[in-house]
């Protein structure tokens, strides 16, 4: 087991920085950006305000978002549309801790499991997965490790609601050593549970931290710690439980795998804390942790090359758009993560697909309390752009070299709807929103190679929901949405291009134009797809696009 010192010879290098880094790669160093994960109720929303607390960005619990902002259920559509200034402001914020910033991203929390979640954990370098420690590891949480998985993003893991009762904390670890296949490394353990949860001992500070009902102001979080699992003082406290808990901590320290930053990293293995969000209790061990053993930005792909945080050249990629405070003006933010170099505000960056500069005057930074304007940026951080819909997910911007940031994905819709109007003379209304709405990634649009209604796809149902009401207030039309005979889609490609040209009049009544101008092949069902898939050996179904 290591000892607090091998804990802090892990950490990463933060500032002071040795004169030999820049000032590019110094601020590159010092940022740590990450998402919050979990099951709806798990407590993410609660945590997220914690953390805030902890920073110090915030002075008292609910001035962030209201308690139930982060997440709505349909019905909850309207209210969301109104809120909708908080929700861009508080899905991604920027804090200060121990000399770093900390860019914490929020995933959407309704059921829907939505492609905006898989594109937002694009973005960041590590995630914190929150799970509900009465409940265990549940369908949303594993969703979303296995996107995390894609890109080996490192996790750490808090269980929450120890002041409720909770399942058994071994087996809890061992339930998410199976289910979600990483294996668990406690860093701290719980002491009891509901009625009697005494507090936590942290395995590699030897200490124990006194459980305290939380108070939600920022200078009340300081709670007794103990040094030494054999103090006397413990078993004054707590005569009748401690010989029980030193007998566990033994079991749990010859049992579990010890924390190994490489393991991490690599996203095999993930550091275990125990908590309680609501009573501010576990939460300032996992800032720590994210500061010491996050990781800083990484280089990306960029097509032609890999890109470095610390390169003097600005560049990033837009990974999510969402429609601004006003719908009636149909401006929208292009949230984008800075890769390299130093934004500041007014520079020219180049828009490369379009191959345009947009000068950045108004760009916004997302501190925990408000939207402002940035005046600089580094890697890590995300900015948002305003503009009018001529960006989209998926854009990379840089100081002229043409660089494509690759791995923004597109996932095969699971869910498809044909389009209706109920008044014919608003045609071209309707296709101008949902050609926005698709750029925007609200909803996939597919335009059939035969037959005049378009079609479109979706993960989660509730996407449907949210385009047919912004068509209606944004862009003034009735839409109706049927149900359609379509399984799945899968983008298709071929060396040969007569051959996709062959396939595609054999199949033309089956394949379709994406927004992107992308050819996709939409199976009816499971077998049509696989004998399809058998017939054209040559053509390649892909179940996920990248920007094209
Ligand atoms: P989410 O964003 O992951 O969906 O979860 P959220 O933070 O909204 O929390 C879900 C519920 O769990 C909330 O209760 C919240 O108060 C509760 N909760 C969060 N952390 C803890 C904790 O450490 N202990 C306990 N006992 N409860 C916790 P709710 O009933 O939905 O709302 P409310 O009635 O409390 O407002």
């Amino acid at each position: 087991r290591l000892s607090p010192l091998q804990f802090k010879a892990f950490s990463f290098p933060g500032p002071p920085m040795s004169d030999a880094l820049t000032a590019v790669a110094g601020e590159a160093a010092r940022r740590r950006t990450f998402a919050i994960i979990s099951h709806p109720d798990a407590g993410k929303t609660t945590l997220t305000e914690k953390l805030l607390l902890f920073s110090g960005a915030i002075q008292m619990a609910g001035t962030v978002k209201g308690k139930k902002s982060g997440k709505f259920a349909t019905s909850d559509w309207m209210e969301i549309e109104k809120q909708r200034g908080i929700s861009v402001a508080s899905s991604v914020m920027q804090f200060d801790y121990r000399e770093h910033v900390v860019n914490l991203l929020d995933t959407p929390g309704h059921q829907d499991f939505s492609e905006d979640t898989y594109r937002v954990l694009t973005a960041v370098d590590a995630a914190l997965m929150v799970i509900d420690a009465a409940k265990g590891v549940e369908a949303q949480t594993i969703k979303l490790l296995n996107v995390c998985r894609l890109r080996t993003t490192p996790i750490v893991t808090f269980m929450n609601k120890y002041d409720r009762e909770v399942r058994d904390s071994l087996e809890l670890l061992d339930e998410v050593e199976n289910v979600l296949n990483i294996r668990c490394a406690p860093i701290t353990w719980p002491i009891g549970m509901g009625k009697t949860f005494r507090g936590v001992y942290h395995l590699m500070n030897d200490q124990v931290m006194l459980f305290e009902a939380g108070q939600d102001i920022a200078d009340q979080l300081v709670s007794e710690v103990i040094q030494g699992i054999d103090n006397p003082r413990l078993d004054e406290l707590f005569p009748l439980e401690m010989a029980q808990l030193r007998m566990e901590i033994e079991l749990v320290k010859g049992a579990s795998n010890e924390f190994d930053l490489e393991a991490f990293l690599a996203g095999e293995l993930t550091p275990v804390f125990f908590g309680s969000a609501i009573n501010n209790f576990g939460v300032r061990e996992i800032l720590n942790a994210l500061v010491d053993w996050a990781p800083p930005p990484s280089p990306r792909d960029a097509s032609v090359r890999m890109v470095d945080p610390s390169e003097e050249k600005f560049s990033g990629f837009v990974f999510k758009i969402q429609a601004n405070m006003d719908p009636k003006h149909r401006d929208r933010i292009a949230f984008m993560r800075v890769c390299s170099g130093r934004f500041e505000r007014g520079m020219k960056m180049k828009h490369l697909r379009l191959n345009r500069d947009i000068a950045a005057s108004s760009v916004v930074t997302f501190m925990a309390h408000d939207r402002e304007i940035v005046e600089e940026a580094f890697a890590g951080d995300i900015i948002g752009i305003p503009n009018h819909g001529n960006i989209q997910i998926g854009d990379s911007f840089s100081e002229g070299e043409a660089l494509q940031f690759t791995g923004i994905p597109f996932f095969a819709p699971e869910l498809f709807r044909s389009v209706r109007i109920r008044n014919p003379l608003k045609i071209k209304q309707l296709h101008k929103g949902l050609q926005q709405l698709g750029e925007e990634g609200a909803v996939q649009v597919f335009k059939p190679a035969n037959g005049a209604d378009l079609i479109l796809g979706a993960v989660g149902v509730l996407q449907f929901e949210v385009v047919a009401h912004r068509l209606q207030t944004e862009y003034g039309v009735e839409a109706v949405f049927d149900p359609c005979q379509i399984y799945t889609a899968r983008w298709v490609s071929c060396d040969d291009a007569r051959m996709l040209n062959d396939f595609e009049k054999a199949l033309v009544n089956n394949v379709a134009i994406d927004a992107a101008g992308s050819l996709a092949y939409l199976a009816p069902n499971r077998v049509n797809l696989d004998l399809t898939q058998e017939r054209w050996p040559k053509v390649v179904f892909h179940e996920t696009r990248e920007h094209a």
